[in-house]
Parts: C-alpha cells; sequence; structure tokens
C-alpha cells in the first residue's frame, strides 16, 4: 500500500526524521485556516495524490499569505494529475532551499537485498538524471541483518559524494529513514528532495513510503492509513469478511477454493468467453479451504453486488471441506440471500464426497443453480449465461 505525502510526513515525524510543519486541508476554507495555525506566513499547498511530479503538473504552489493559501488549494483542489482526482491538500511550512538531494530505500528483489540510493542532485528531475548521468545516483546495497548504522550511513553519504558540511546530517537522517523502512515494513521510503535549507538544516521535503500488506498483522495502526474512500467498495466488504477478493473487468463471477484453482478458473473462463462475445472473468475470489456456509454466503454476496457480474461459476474441488458440505453451503447460502441472489450459477464440484455434494444440490433443485461436472463444461455455461443476461 502507497501512503499519500502527508501520511509520509507524519511517519517520518513518528521516528524523528526532521520534517517541516503540516496540515491537511479538503477545503480552501480548511486551507486559510491551516496557514494561520502555522504561524500565518509563506506555505506551500500540496496536491496529495499518490502519483509523483506533482511539481511539475501544477500541484505545488507557494502562497504568502493564509488568503492566497486558500486561493491556490482552490486551483489544486478537483485537479486531475495523471489520473488522480486532487481531495486534499497539504499545507506544508516554506522552507528556504539551499540545496535539493534525493535518497531512498527499497526492496531489490532482483538482488534479493535492500538498496539505498542516493544523489546530490535531487528534485524533480530525478528520472531523467537516472537515465542520463546513472553514476549521478549511488547505489549502495544494504544488508537486511545489519541494516544501516551509522558506518553504512557513511558509506552511503560517501558513495554519493555529500559535502562536508552536510555529512553528518544526512548521515543522522539516513539512520532515521532506515528506522522507518524497518520499524513500519515498508519496501519503499524515499524522499524526495532532502534539503539543506539556508540555515543548514537537513529537512525531508516530500516523502514516498510503501507499506509491506503482509506484515500489517503486526500494525494494526496501519489499517487507518488505507484510503477508504479509494477503495472498491465490493472489495472492502470482501476484505471485512477476510475474502481474498480481486475486482475484475468482467462478467463472470467466480467463486473457488485455494488460490491455485481460483487463477486456473480465471483461464478457462477466459478461454471459454472467446466463445460468447468475449465475457470474461468479473474477479477473484477464493473462499479459502473450511468454506462453511457463511462464507459462501459472504462470497456470493460480494459477487452478487457487482453490477457487472451477469453468471456466476462456484468452482470447487473438495478436500479437507468435502463437497457435501460446499453443497450444504451453496444451498444455504441462496437461503440466505433470497431474493439477493438473482443471477444464475453454475456449480462444478469434484473431489471428496462429490456423489454426496452433487444429490445434495440435484436434491434442492433451485432454479438459479446448473451443476456440471466438468470445469471446461461449466466454465462454457457460464459464460454463456453472461451472454445472454448481457444481451
Ligand atoms: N515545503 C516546501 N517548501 C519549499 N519548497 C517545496 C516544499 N515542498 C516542495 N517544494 C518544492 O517543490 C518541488 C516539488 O515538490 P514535491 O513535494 O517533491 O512533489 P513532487 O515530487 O510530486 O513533484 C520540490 O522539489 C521543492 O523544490
Ligand atoms: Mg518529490
Amino acid at each position: 500500500m502507497d501512503l499519500f505525502e502527508y501520511q509520509a510526513r507524519d511517519m517520518f515525524a513518528a521516528h524523528g526524521v526532521p520534517v517541516l510543519g503540516g496540515r491537511v486541508a479538503t477545503t480552501p476554507e480548511e486551507a486559510q485556516a491551516a496557514a494561520e495555525a502555522l504561524g500565518g506566513g509563506t506555505v506551500v499547498v500540496k496536491a496529495q495524490v499518490k502519483t509523483g511530479g506533482r511539481g511539475k503538473a501544477g500541484g505545488v504552489k507557494l502562497a504568502h499569505s493564509p488568503a492566497e493559501a486558500a486561493d491556490r488549494a482552490r486551483d489544486i483542489l478537483g485537479m486531475d494529475i495523471k489520473g488522480h482526482t486532487v481531495h486534499r491538500v497539504l499545507i506544508a511550512e516554506a522552507a528556504t532551499i539551499a540545496e535539493e538531494y534525493y535518497f531512498s530505500i527499497l526492496l531489490d528483489r532482483t538482488n534479493r537485498t535492500y538498496l539505498a540510493m542516493a544523489s546530490r542532485e535531487g528534485g524533480v528531475e530525478i528520472e531523467q538524471l537516472a537515465v542520463e548521468r546513472p553514476e549521478a545516483l549511488a547505489r549502495i546495497p544494504v544488508d537486511a541483518l545489519t541494516g544501516i548504522d551509522e558506518a553504512k550511513a557513511r558509506e552511503i553519504v560517501d558513495a554519493a559524494g555529500f559535502a562536508d558540511d552536510v555529512r553528518d546530517g544526512v548521515v543522522d537522517v539516513v539512520q532515521k529513514l532506515w528506522t522507518v523502512f524497518t520499524a513500519e515494513d515498508a519496501t519503499l521510503v524515499e524522499v524526495n528532495p532532502l534539503v539543506k535549507s539556508e540555515e543548514g538544516r537537513i529537512i525531508a521535503l516530500d516523502g514516498k513510503v510503501t507499506i509491506d500488506e503482509n506484515a500489517e498483522f503486526r500494525h494494526p495502526g496501519h489499517a487507518d492509513l488505507v484510503d477508504v474512500e479509494a477503495t472498491d467498495p465490493l472489495e472492502r466488504k470482501a476484505k471485512e469478511t477476510g475474502l481474498n477478493y480481486v475486482k475484475l473487468d468482467g462478467e463472470v463471477g467466480i467463486i473457488g477454493n485455494g488460490a491455485g484453482l481460483v487463477m486456473s478458473t480465471l483461464d478457462v473462463v477466459a478461454y471459454a468467453g472467446e466463445q460468447h462475445g468475449g465475457v470474461k472473468p468479473a474477479n477473484f475470489l477464493d473462499i479459502g479451504g473450511g468454506a462453511s456456509a457463511q462464507v459462501m454466503a459472504n462470497g456470493l454476496d460480494v459477487i452478487l453486488g457487482d453490477p457487472q457480474v451477469k453468471s456466476v461459476f462456484v468452482n470447487v474441488f473438495g478436500g479437507i471441506t468435502a463437497c457435501d458440505e460446499v453443497a450444504k453451503g451453496i444451498v444455504s447460502a441462496l437461503g440466505i440471500l433470497g431474493d439477493e441472489a438473482s443471477k444464475p450459477l453454475v456449480v462444478r464440484l469434484d473431489g471428496n464426497n462429490v456423489e454426496e455434494g452433487r444429490r445434495i444440490l440435484a436434491e434442492a433443485a433451485h432454479p438459479l443453480v446448473t451443476v456440471v461436472d466438468t470445469m471446461d463444461g461449466a466454465a462454457a455455461k457460464a459464460a454463456e449465461l453472461a451472454a445472454t443476461g448481457k444481451a
């Protein structure tokens, strides 16, 4: 999960990384009040969107008074920056910048290590610099076990060729950013620009942090960082009930048990869909191993809530949870959902206790349910029903 700049800034502050004062605003009036609260002097109004290049796109503007901050916020709120609409601005104290540097720590998957990158020439042209003069961007591998201690920080600072007057300051900030990286379970911490102010202070003026969601169990507080408005409502609902759900763009809703089975189901549905005007999978939904009736109901509820879905393919391989349990689950899920279940379901069961499972479905004879014995056959049926529903 990527964070907004203001969230990264808060995280930096919590770990002692020097940042400037700032407040978030969602309206010009709030922006004005924020600028006043920051002392009424010059501030920078900054678009909060999860993409870089905000400065170049006109999303970062100086304002010399609170009234001007309101005007700049009016300009920036609602702006579209690379497909992201601006809903919030950060009102930040303005730095008097003497020099702009670049610093980042990231997970280097290819080399199975962490990597620190640093440059004396940071700022809005860093991408161009990386391409045209890669030697100006130092890259230093960081061992996961030893991390960035003072010696490592000095090695980084030397490799990037920082001037003597800022070396100690940068060494200190780099170590604190490593603390952010590890303590918050980040996969990226980037500061561009890291600046030297006219007074010689080292300050993180912009921050980008990516959090490793696999570590969320260690960080209950990270849940508050989720941009709830931007999350697909069905994905949110699925998450609340602990389902593994990803929304896709097609018409055939898919429920399976186990990620491998669900992935191959996506393939067979996409393939079958080619025969039916190109219908495609509408989602990925893995109900996991112990799929009870309630879990099946939750899954169906999420999928049927997607207006794009025209048919649903339930593909279950009975293992620890036997097919008769799954069949009972489907029948009672349809009972729980009642009239909310309104789209045709194609069910394919195989594996442990499959005969009993099929018997239960046959006996229930629910008008929406079609049982097909093979995966390919069921995919073809689901695609056909989706195509009919679409027409
Ligand atoms: N608080 C600030 N005070 C003074 N200048 C700033 C401040 N924040 C950003 N800037 C200037 O604006 C430029 C772009 O801002 P930045 O936050 O890096 O956004 P982005 O990287 O999305 O363009 C920075 O390189 C810096 O020169
Ligand atoms: Mg930046």
